[in-house]
C-alpha cells in the first residue's frame, strides 16, 4: 500500500526515514541504554550532554526543542566543511543520480585515480601512490604494515599521549594507557618516546630495527605542538637510520591548523615518507582515509603482479566515498576555507590568551589554526588552591568539566576535554565559522572563567557531586 506524503504526491514504497524519525524522536537515550551502550548514555546524562539534535547546518546543531548550538567539536573533526555543506550534498545527489557503478573490484575506477591526483598537488613533498581506507585507524594500519614491509623490521616508535586510532596496531601504538587497559598484548616491538624528545627518538632508532616513528605534528590529546626541530629532526633521523617517518594527519590535516598538513608549519623542509588523512576529506558524509606514500615504499609492498593487492579492503575506493573527496577538495578551495580556518583560530587564540591575566585557572593556552586547547593549572590563591585539590583529589579528568559542562549548558556550546587525566579542553570547529561564532565563543567562556573563579559557588557544586558519584561507583 502506498502512504501518502501529502494529498497530491503518493509515497513510493520502501521505508520512510522521515516518518521514523519523527515517530522515534527523542528516544535516542532509551534506545542506547537498551541496545547500544548503556555506560555511555551514562555518562552523557551526568554531564547534561543528553540532548537529541535533529538538524545540523554548518557549525551548528539544532536538538528538539528548537536550541541552536555551536559546534566546536565537529564530530571530533569530521565536519571540517561544516554540516550538510550544500555543494557537497549537491554532488552526491548528482552522483547518485549518474546510477554509476561502484566497487566493481576487478577494475581501476575513476573517481579514487582523479582523488589520488588531487590529494598528491596538495602535498609540502612528493609522494607518489595514494591507498584509499575507510577510517584514520584503517589508514594507519596500512601505514605500519607499509613500514614494517618496505624496511623488513620490526619495531615502530611513537610518542606519549599519542592517538592513531583504537585497533590493534593503532592501540599498539597508542600513548595512553587508558585506551589501552584490558586489550593486551599488542603488537610486539612498539616503543614509545616523549613527544619532542629528539634523543630519545635517536636512542630508539640507533638499535637498528626501527620501522617507523608515527607522529600526530600536533597531537590531538591535549593539543601539543610538535616542535619544528623535533619534527624536522625526526625527519632526518629516520632516514638516517632507514626507517618511515609516518606522520597521522587524520585530525590535524585537510586544512585545519592554516595549512593543508600540520607539518608544513615545521617549515620548507617538511617531508614525510607517508601522510594519513581521514575525516574532513569525508565532506562530513562519508568515512573515507587517504595514505598517501613515497614510490619505494609502494614498491615493496605491491612488487609483483602477484602481490598487487596484498593491502587491500573491500570498501576502498567506494565512488560515493571519492565524490565527497573530491568535492570536500573543491570546497576547500574555493571558500578558502584553510585560510579562514587561520584567521578564526588565531581570533580565537588571542582573545583566550587576553583573558589570562584576569583568571588564575588559565595556564597556557595553544594552537594552531582551529585546532586550540586551553589548559588549566593550579591557580595562586589558597581559595581557588582548594578547589583545584578538590577536583583532582575526585577524579584527575574532572576539572575541565567545570569548564565543559556550563559552556554546554548555560551557552549552548559543544566542547570536549581534550584526553583523560588531562586538564585542557579542546576545540576543533569547522572551519566554516565566522566573526559571530568566535564572539559567541569568547563571552561564553568568559563567563564561564568568572564562575570557577567564585570558590566555593555553584560552578563547584555540581563538579564536587559527580566527583563523588564517580569515586562511589569506582568503590562498588
Ligand atoms: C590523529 C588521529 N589518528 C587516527 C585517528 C583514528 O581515526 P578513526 O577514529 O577514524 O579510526 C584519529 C581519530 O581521532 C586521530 O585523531
Amino acid at each position: 500500500m502506498l502512504m501518502e506524503t501529502s494529498e497530491s504526491t503518493p509515497r513510493p514504497p520502501g521505508l520512510d526515514i522521515r516518518a521514523l524519525l519523527q515517530e522515534h524522536q527523542g528516544r535516542n537515550y532509551e534506545l542506547h541504554a537498551q541496545h547500544v551502550n548503556p555506560s555511555n548514555v551514562k555518562t552523557l546524562k551526568t554531564i547534561g550532554f543528553d540532548h537529541c539534535y535533529v538538524r545540523g547546518e554548518g557549525p551548528y546543531l539544532w536538538d528538539v526543542a528548537g536550541t541552536k548550538y555551536l559546534d566546536m567539536l565537529s564530530g571530533y573533526g569530521v565536519f571540517g566543511l561544516g554540516r550538510n555543506h550544500p555543494e557537497v550534498r549537491r554532488v552526491l545527489s548528482d552522483f547518485l543520480a549518474t546510477e554509476y557503478p561502484s566497487l566493481v573490484k576487478m577494475e581501476a575506477p575513476l573517481l579514487s585515480g582523479l582523488l589520488a591526483a588531487e590529494l598528491k598537488k596538495r602535498m609540502p613533498n612528493t609522494l607518489d601512490m595514494v591507498f584509499f581506507a575507510n577510517s584514520g585507524a584503517e589508514g594507519v594500519e596500512a601505514a605500519i604494515k607499509y613500514a614494517k614491509c618496505a624496511t623488513g623490521r620490526a619495531a615502530v616508535v611513537y610518542c606519549k599521549k599519542a592517538y592513531h586510532g583504537l585497533t590493534y596496531g593503532a592501540l599498539s601504538v597508542n600513548g595512553d594507557e587508558s585506551f589501552r587497559s584490558g586489550f593486551e598484548p599488542y603488537l610486539p616491538e612498539c616503543r614509545m618516546i616523549d613527544f619532542n624528545d629528539l634523543d630519545a627518538l635517536e636512542r630508539e632508532l640507533r638499535r637498528g630495527d626501527v620501522a617507523a616513528f608515527v607522529i600526530e605534528p600536533i597531537q590531538g590529546k591535549g593539543v601539543f605542538l610538535g616542535t619544528p626541530e623535533f619534527l624536522i629532526g625526526a625527519q632526518k633521523l629516520c632516514r638516517k637510520h632507514g626507517a618511515v617517518f609516518i606522520d597521522d594527519e587524520v585530525q590535524s590535516g585537510m586544512g585545519r591548523t592554516g595549512k593543508f598538513l600540520a607539518i608544513e608549519h615545521a617549515g620548507p623542509e617538511a617531508d614525510p615518507d607517508i601522510v594519513v588523512l581521514s575525516k574532513t576529506l569525508s565532506g562530513g558524509f562519508v568515512p573515507v582515509a587517504a595514505v598517501l606514500c613515497k614510490r619505494w615504499i609502494h614498491d615493496k609492498v605491491f612488487s609483483s603482479m602477484q602481490r598487487s593487492v596484498v593491502h587491500s579492503s573491500t570498501f576502498s575506493q567506494g565512488n560515493f566515498a571519492m565524490a565527497a573527496g573530491l568535492a570536500a577538495l573543491d570546497v576547500l578551495d574555493r571558500h578558502q576555507l584553510i585560510a579562514n580556518a587561520e584567521r578564526m583560530g588565531n581570533r580565537l587564540g588571542e582573545g583566550l590568551r587576553a583573558m589570562m591575566p584576569r583568571f588564575e585557572f588559565m595556564k597556557e593556552v595553544r594552537w594552531r589554526g582551529l585546532m586550540l586547547g586551553i589548559e588549566f593549572g593550579s591557580p595562586r590563591s589558597l581559595t581557588l588552591k582548594t578547589a583545584w585539590s578538590i577536583c583532582h583529589g575526585l577524579d584527575k579528568s574532572l576539572f575541565p568539566q567545570a569548564c565543559v559542562m556550563p559552556l554546554m549548558n548555560k551557552h549552548h556550546i559543544i566542547t570536549q576535554v581534550a584526553g583523560h587525566a588531562i586538564d585542557v579542553v579542546k576545540l576543533i570547529p569547522p572551519f566554516v565559522i565566522g566573526e559571530p561564532d568566535v564572539k559567541w565563543f569568547l563571552d561564553a567562556f568568559e563567563d564561564v572563567m568568572v564562575g570557577m573563579h567564585k570558590f566555593p559557588g555553584p560552578a563547584w557544586d555540581v563538579i564536587t557531586d559527580i566527583g563523588k558519584a564517580a569515586l562511589t561507583n569506582r568503590a562498588r
